[in-house]
């Protein structure tokens, strides 16, 4: 197997699957994106946000070790898509998961060894950071794993400690990939927080012990439990040393197409760039929450579905694509991906309808919209 061939997401997704399933856990397919029986969210955005009645204690897990890959759609840092080389609105999330059984030792150990191990990534690039007081965290990371103290960084809440509106919640430690110096912003004092693009996290370790209510009051869990997330995307751009997530495939074959639609080479001109990638990170997106049975509407999450298609057919539009376009992009999604998420090979002509519809109705928004306009000049 030549490097891309076994660095591919398919292949990296079965690996990490693989590994978690030898240290026992049971592995599970990705959750919908559309949560069940949780109104405290719109979309799924994490992997543990499926399993949250299990870190609670509300219902018994079928095995206290899992794994997942899951979709999320987080769309907090949509102004960031495009302008870094890490931020997507759609991606897929690695995470194992321990309701009560395993903690920090085995959680870091393990995620030191699929990283280094199997997936040979070289140790010397990786920096970690842990939560300002969580000294047990350094501990292990720089006793039992071995990693010098100077690549050790403490961060407050903003960056180390993780939690949603409500529910589990807890410090966290991340795992960095140095891209080198040149991809970064030059600082002397640049390493993991910097918002440059040096630094690329990739998977972060949270030591879920608490249950934040709406209150914002954080109540201590019975047990001690681990959530985490490696970017999928993230992880394989590292391991095919690519500059950015939008130069891994499927990614790449999407942005290779609208480069081909509007006749725009890819390469360019950065601010055309960055419309090829909104246009690839949202129509991944709606592809995915399309298949998962959302419809664009004007309210929740068909708003959001809504607004990642709109924002894309106009980036389409600064690019000089005059006709609708997107519903070409979905065949290239859908290609690489159906393996994993057979759900997207089934629906594939309703989805290229419902996005071809949306930007139609759309497209006749803005065209009257611009004769309007006109008859006022
Ligand atoms: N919940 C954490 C995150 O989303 C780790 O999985 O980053």
């Amino acid at each position: 197997m030549d490097t891309l061939d076994r660095f591919s997401i398919n292949n990296i997704r079965k690996e990490y699957l693989d590994f978690f399933r030898s240290k026992g856990h049971l592995t599970e397919n990705s959750f919908s994106l559309i949560p069940k029986n949780d109104k405290s969210l719109l979309l799924i955005g994490a992997g543990m946000a499926p399993l949250k009645k299990y870190f609670t204690g509300a219902e018994t897990p079928p095995c206290k070790r899992m794994a997942t890959v899951q979709k999320c759609v987080r769309t907090g840092d949509i102004d960031n898509v495009g302008l870094t080389a890490r931020h997507l609105t759609f991606f897929e999330m690695l995470g194992n998961f321990s309701f009560g059984d395993y903690f920090k030792k085995e959680a870091i150990q393990w995620a030191w060894e699929l990283l280094t191990d199997v997936l040979k990534i070289d140790k010397d690039r990786l920096w970690v950071t842990v939560y300002l007081d969580d000294d047990e965290a350094e501990k292990i990371w720089h006793e039992v794993v071995g990693i010098p103290k100077e690549r050790i960084v403490r961060l407050g809440k903003a960056d180390n400690f993780w939690e949603l509106e409500v529910g589990p919640s807890g410090p966290c430690s991340e795992i960095y990939y140095d891209t080198g110096a040149d991809r970064g912003c030059g600082c002397s004092d640049c390493k993991p927080g910097c918002d440059c693009n040096r630094y690329i996290e990739i998977w972060n370790l949270v030591f879920t012990q608490f249950d934040k209510d709406e209150q914002g009051v954080y109540h201590p869990l019975p047990n001690p439990n681990i959530d985490t997330g490696m970017g999928l995307e993230r992880v394989a751009a590292v391991l095919q040393d690519k500059p950015t997530v939008f130069d891994v495939e499927p990614l790449f074959s999407v942005v290779k197409k609208v480069s081909e639609l509007s006749g725009v080479p890819y390469g360019s001109n950065d601010k055309k760039d960055i419309s090829m990638k909104i246009i690839c990170d949202h129509s991944r997106a709606a592809t995915f929450m399309i298949g998962d049975g959302i419809i664009p509407s004007n309210e929740g999450r068909g708003y959001v579905l809504r607004r990642l298609l709109r924002r894309a057919a106009r980036h389409g539009r600064l690019l000089g694509i005059k006709d609708i376009f997107l519903h070409e992009l979905c065949d290239k999604v859908i290609e690489n991906s159906k393996g994993a998420y057979p759900e997207l090979g089934e629906k594939k002509d309703y989805i290229k309808k419902v996005i071809k519809l949306e930007e139609e109705r759309f497209r006749e928004t803005i065209d009257s919209g611009m004769d309007i306009l006109k008859s006022y000049i």
